[in-house]
């Protein structure tokens, strides 16, 4: 059976963050069926050895391979660095994955300064390197990772006094360096979008990389005729490697609006090809 417009897209991350490009996928594609692996277990991704997270990436995309996608969006930049390659390599789907806005950053910057909010693993990358010098062009990038924003949202946190003296460290930082552009490096930032606004002030330029991978997707599926129309709204299915329970509000709230129908379970266990340290060869 081949792949047809009525199949799902299949998308994930190390936990409920890459919930923020749902909402760009939604805005760009709405009558699609989405289905959504949070690795809620395993999050952060961001201090994770590179074999591990490639490991969790791969069996993700494999569930998510016989739950029919039509194609995969990588919703972690994080995830992108660590195997993005891999992944090309083993599937034959389409592929869509994340990386930090460095060049657009390097573009809108006026006085040539970027600020560069990501996860460790993502900043430490080869491929964040590699962005760096095809990218930055004279613009200095300042880097700052930020996990603590990461279990905030992981948590549904946010917005609040405690998410705001968080993100007013990070984005003072940036400023205190010159930034007058700063790119959300991470999946889950986006979700802080108003705090880390209000933090940086209206001449600081904030970079999402969410709204350009929801055009790509749907320019990849336009090229094979595999877009959905229908009447309805799309629905949303999340799977989640920790407790559906006490996933169910904060999914909700960050998957924003759009879907016609919302559903979360707990993800089956999976066949861990390449064992990653700490995880067994099939999980329980
Ligand atoms: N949302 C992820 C990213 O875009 C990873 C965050 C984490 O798990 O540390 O990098």
């Amino acid at each position: 059976m081949g792949t047809a417009r009525d199949d799902p897209i299949g998308i994930f991350d190390s936990g409920l963050g890459g919930l923020s490009v749902v909402q760009a996928i939604r805005q760009r594609l709405p009558a699609e069926q989405l289905l959504y692996v949070a690795d809620s277990a395993y999050a952060p991704y961001g201090r994770r050895p590179i074999a591990f997270i490639r490991a969790r990436a791969l069996a993700l995309a494999g569930f998510l391979q016989t739950q029919r996608a039509k194609a995969l969006v990588v919703a972690c930049n994080t995830a992108t660095a660590a195997a993005a390659e891999a992944l090309r390599k083993q599937l034959e789907l389409p592929i869509i994955a994340m990386e930090p806005a460095v060049k657009l950053a390097a573009a809108a910057t006026r006085c040539n300064v970027v600020g560069v909010l990501a996860t460790e693993g993502t900043l430490a990358s080869a491929r964040f390197a590699g962005l760096l010098a095809r990218f930055a062009g004279a613009a200095r990038v300042v880097t700052r990772p930020a996990p603590d924003l990461v279990l905030l949202v992981e948590r549904g946190e946010i917005d609040g006094i405690e998410a705001m003296r968080r993100v007013q460290a990070h984005v003072s930082y940036l400023l205190r360096q010159g930034s007058d552009t700063i790119v959300l490096g991470c999946t889950h930032y986006p979700h802080l979008r108003p705090l880390i606004e209000r933090a940086a002030g209206p001449e600081v330029a904030i970079i999402d990389t969410g709204p350009a991978v929801a055009r790509e997707l749907r320019r990849r599926l336009e090229r094979k005729g595999l877009v959905r129309s229908s009447a309805g709204g799309g629905t949303i299915r999340i799977w989640t490697s920790a407790t559906a329970s006490s996933t169910r509000a904060i999914a909700q709230r960050l998957a924003g609006p759009g879907h016609s129908a919302l559903l979360i379970d707990a993800l089956p266990p999976l066949s861990i090809s390449q064992s990653p340290p700490g995880v067994p060869a099939t999980e329980r």
